[in-house]
């Protein structure tokens, strides 16, 4: 099976206006995203994650390198004309743009109706599919009001609706909370989960880590349009930390053992006897000695890495 997304020694360089000044925004980038997986694009502000996106889309031409989604290209610029093989991959993807801008003097079901005729839908299954979106998203009080008049948060949630309008295989969202309040965050959380349940693929670009970390299973940090860090956030957080282990007491000639691995033995405030690890790579040694002296283990427990931290450790090692 072809991977949903596939980013090959991908680059872009912006010109300035008058060719004098390059930007490299995306720089030999190569990542891949399983279909069915959520994955989570990071980077700080003006990493290249827009750029990537939008080559990604075929909006933009990439100035070497490929992409690919579920194992085709786009291969020219009218990916709307019916039809077309262009045409029918882009109904396969929905894709929530940054700051996503509407018309202003049409109502919210207008500006689906429009979409969704953009993507080949119409008639009663388009009547249908603006419904079931408009619900999905809460937005169906304020359907027949004008954009001009939508808060930020509803902008958003119709932009929502619009990239779920063909029902795609694969969503890519460019900061799909921003602006919301904390409850329409938590909304869309949990409708990211849903659409994550359904099997949907799911790319989200986010600088709201704590949401991505309770969605993505693997992420991409990329900062000058180079992928920093990548991996399975599981994997990536729990690197490196350090391990406690929490015994009801110890033996003098078992501490002994222990420090001899380099672990630091204490009290722990519960009673119990602490026993910390230099590294994660020691805990099997460790558990062989406390079998052996069948020493009572209570809890063994590792410190895990936040994405907040990761992403901010990460970023700040690649400027160092
Ligand atoms: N049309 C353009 N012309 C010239 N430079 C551009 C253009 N679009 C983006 N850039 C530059 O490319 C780099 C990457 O921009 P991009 O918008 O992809 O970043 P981003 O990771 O999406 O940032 P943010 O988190 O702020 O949305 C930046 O240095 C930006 O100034
Ligand atoms: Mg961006």
């Amino acid at each position: 099976m072809p991977a949903a997304i596939e980013i090959i020694n991908l680059t872009k360089t912006y010109r300035s206006l008058f060719g004098l000044r390059q930007v490299t925004a995306v720089d030999n980038l190569n990542l891949h995203v399983d279909e069915g997986e959520v994955f989570g694009f990071l980077g700080p502000n003006g990493a290249g994650k827009t750029t990537t996106i939008k080559i990604l889309l075929g909006i933009l031409y990439p100035s070497s390198g490929e992409c690919k989604l579920f194992g085709e290209q786009f291969t020219s610029s009218s990916a709307f004309a019916p039809e077309t093989a262009d045409s029918r991959l882009k109904a396969s993807i929905g894709y929530l743009p940054e700051g996503p801008y509407f018309h202003e003097f049409l109502t919210g079901r207008e500006v689906l109706a429009f979409y969704g005729r953009l993507y080949g839908l119409g008639g009663q299954n388009l009547k249908k599919r603006i419904s079931e979106t408009l619900e999905i998203v809460g937005m169906e009080y304020a359907a027949d009001r004008l954009v001009q008049h939508y808060s930020k948060g509803m902008r958003q949630r119709v932009g929502l609706a619009q990239a779920l309008l063909s029902d795609p295989k694969l969503l890519i969202l460019d900061e799909p909370t921003v602006g919301l309040d904390p409850i329409a965050r938590r909304e869309i959380r949990d409708l990211l989960l849903k659409l994550k349940g359904l099997g949907k693929t799911l790319f989200i670009c986010s600088h709201e880590l704590s949401e991505v970390e309770m969605v993505c299973e693997r992420i991409g940090i990329v900062n000058h349009g180079k992928l920093i860090k990548y991996g399975k956030l599981v994997d990536l957080a729990f690197k490196d930390r350090a391990v406690e282990i929490h015994v009801a007491s110890l033996s003098d000639e078992t501490r002994k053992k222990l420090e001899a691995l380099n672990c630091i033995t204490g009290k722990h405030e519960t009673g119990l006897t602490s026993i910390r690890l230099p590294a994660r790579q020691a805990v099997y040694d460790v558990l062989d000695v406390l079998k052996a002296s069948s020493t009572d283990v209570v809890e063994v427990l590792s410190q895990k890495e936040s994405l907040e931290d990761l992403f901010i450790r990460t970023v700040k090692e690649e400027v160092a």
